[in-house]
């Protein structure tokens, strides 16, 4: 599987003003985009470091996996989230080694990338985003 990199760090918040205040306003992060994702219940809300983003994620609704999160462990880091080349040939490859991903297939995400969520269980306790930036 080709590997680009450490996309960004997904951390889970309460609410994107409060929680946002550290990233922008102590670390002086660049903000390159607030959105809202429908299909994954969330609003991601997203900081450059220059290598890697940081992407805090609110709750859009009761049912979003993000307000299950934060029901069981509270604000914290989410997931981690690796560029790949090619997402369908990731998913292949995933598949082919019996990793377990959440969903048959990838999704839209955050600025317009494709991307799969492998289960914690197949990972040593981590979730893990897998993400192909959209073509210009
Ligand atoms: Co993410």
């Amino acid at each position: 599987m080709k590997i680009l990199g450490i996309e960004h760090i997904g951390i889970a918040v309460n609410d994107l003003v409060q929680g946002s205040s550290f990233w922008k306003l102590v670390l002086g992060l660049k903000h390159t985009g607030k959105e809202q994702i429908a299909s994954q219940g969330v609003v991601t809300d997203i900081y450059d470091t220059g290598k890697g983003k940081i992407e805090l994620l609110e709750a859009l609704n009761d049912e979003s996996p993000i307000a299950k999160y934060l029901d069981k462990r509270g604000t914290g880091m989410h997931h981690l989230c690796l560029e790949v080349k090619d997402i369908k040939a990731s998913i292949k490859e995933l598949n082919e080694n019996n990793i377990q991903i959440i969903g048959d297939n990838y999704s839209i995400g955050a600025e317009g990338y494709k991307v799969i969520f492998i289960h914690p269980k197949s990972t040593g306790g981590v979730l893990v985003e897998l993400a192909e930036k959209p073509k210009l």
